[in-house]
């Protein structure tokens, strides 16, 4: 049983109304959307400002409070599990939403800022924040930034971190370690911003961030085709690069997934033809073409009949105007929701794209030895390289048995992708659910390294504590 102060001191700081331990907020405020973890916080508290969460942390600090820093808890890593009497200190108050600076193309904004209303902010003055996530209306600015995240669009703009031109955050002690700027250039010494970026709440809070802004992209268009292989789905990635059209996404997923939205959610079938792997395609459509170059659209098309006739694809369909493309992104985007019912042990791994081929090959091989009848889904970012590799659990086979087969596999797939020169996290972090297999992919030096700058940024280990780096 962990010790802890009085809870009068909290509510004396905050006032009554912004701290809890009612068992149902406990619940819902103490986890994520890992559940493998059962919840167990000592209380959650909702600081209104950034002067309220450093009063927080001095607080903690002083009494030895473990806190977990909490954003829209849509991770996937178990960064946001609070599981052993920790307090959880949600960002959601943090709303601030500042004017759209269109000159320098940016905007400041508190952690608790969904993405989504971010995007509806700034799309008035033709800009966006192109951090593009599935779970773009529960994900928050503060998270996005404390998992690095990255989503369906990192081929064409990068990862949170490409974003970035200031932030705010707070320390473990309550002191605000970096401030918000707003500059594009910024080469006053090493780059604490950058440190604090995919750190999970370990080494300090996000409580705001100066965001650079894209402009709104263009017309688009979405080819979602239907290929014998990963090695088709490769090809049609490889021409995709050719094109001279801006590749916005390539996303790819297995047969298996499209079977579980199918069930989920009664879309009807995209495509005639069903077949091992489908690759869906955005491409950025230069309206009015050239003298020496036909439309974009008419350049689309021909392409996809030369995937049709030479055989890289078996069908194929396109759409050029928004309610058509997002009727095909709904294919890949409900994938995670439909798969949640089996509890997916999810793997998601990064190879160098050009041995991701390969890669799955010998996925395949193991997979048919290791985990005979199950079922894997197969599904992710083939541009960046990054594979959700999700395994779902058994009918009837009880969670903690589950659990203990996935981590018995985890060991050895972890072995083949570290031999692939890849990553065990490619997007997701590290949270509770990786944190065992980071010696495979940081050397010892590196986690020495890692492990000095949190015992420096965190002495009385109160951030996050258990998460990452133990
Ligand atoms: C996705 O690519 O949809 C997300 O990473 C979520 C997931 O892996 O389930
Ligand atoms: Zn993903």
């Amino acid at each position: 049983m962990n010790l802890r102060p009085p809870i009068g001191e909290l509510q004396a700081l905050l006032g009554a109304e912004a701290v809890s331990q009612d068992p149902g907020e406990l619940l819902h405020w103490g986890r994520d959307w890992t559940r493998i973890y059962a919840a167990a916080p000592w209380a959650v508290c909702w600081p209104r400002s950034t002067a309220e969460v450093a009063a927080v942390l001095r607080w903690c600090h002083a009494r030895g409070v473990p806190v977990v820093p909490s954003g829209g808890r849509t991770g996937l890593a178990g960064g946001a599990m609070a599981t052993a009497g920790e307090l959880v200190l949600s960002l959601d108050r943090l709303r601030y939403l500042g004017p759209v600076d269109v000159l320098n193309r940016s905007v400041a904004v508190g952690a608790g800022v969904p993405n989504q209303v971010l995007q509806e902010h700034c799309a008035p003055h033709g800009l966006w924040w192109p951090v593009d996530l599935a779970a773009k209306g529960t994900a928050t600015i503060g998270g996005n930034l404390a998992t690095n995240a990255g989503g369906l669009r990192v081929v064409r703009y990068g990862h949170a971190r490409n974003w970035l031109l200031g932030l705010e955050a707070v320390g473990a002690d309550g002191q605000i370690i970096s401030e918000l700027r707003a500059l594009h250039k910024d080469n006053s010494g090493p780059d604490l911003r950058q440190l604090l970026v995919g750190s999970e709440g370990t080494l300090a809070v996000v409580t705001a961030a100066t965001l650079q802004l894209a402009p709104l992209p263009g017309p688009t268009a979405v080819a979602l085709l239907a290929c014998p292989s990963m090695q088709a789905v490769l090809e049609v990635l490889a021409q995709a690069h050719t094109l001279k059209l801006e590749l916005h996404a390539f996303e790819v997923f297995s047969d298996l997934c499209l079977s579980h939205v199918l069930a989920r959610t009664g879309l009807p079938q995209p495509l005639q033809a069903r077949l091992p792997f489908y690759a869906l395609v955005e491409l950025g459509l230069d309206p009015a073409g050239s003298a020496h170059q036909p439309p974009a659209g008419a350049r689309m098309e021909r392409w996809l009949e030369r995937l049709l006739t030479d055989r890289t694809a078996a069908d194929g369909t396109l759409a050029v105007d928004h309610r058509a493309a997002q009727k095909l992104w709904a294919y890949r985007e409900r994938i995670t929701e439909s798969l949640q019912p089996w509890t997916p042990r999810k793997n998601d791994i990064s190879v160098p794209v050009s041995r991701l081929a390969e890669f799955v090959v010998e996925l395949q091989r193991w997979l048919d030895h290791s985990r005979p009848g199950w079922q894997v889904a197969l599904f992710g970012h083939v541009g960046d390289g990054n594979l959700h590799i999700n395994a779902l659990r058994p009918e009837g086979m009880a969670m903690v048995e589950f659990q203990q087969a996935c981590d018995l596999a985890d060991e050895a797939l972890y072995q083949l992708v570290a031999r692939f020169g890849g990553s065990m996290s490619a997007e997701h972090g590290i949270g509770l659910v990786k944190k065992r297999w980071l010696p495979l992919f940081r050397s010892k030096a590196e986690l020495q390294a890692l492990g000095a700058l949190k015992h420096a940024l965190d002495p009385a280990g109160i951030l996050n504590p258990g998460k990452v780096l133990s």
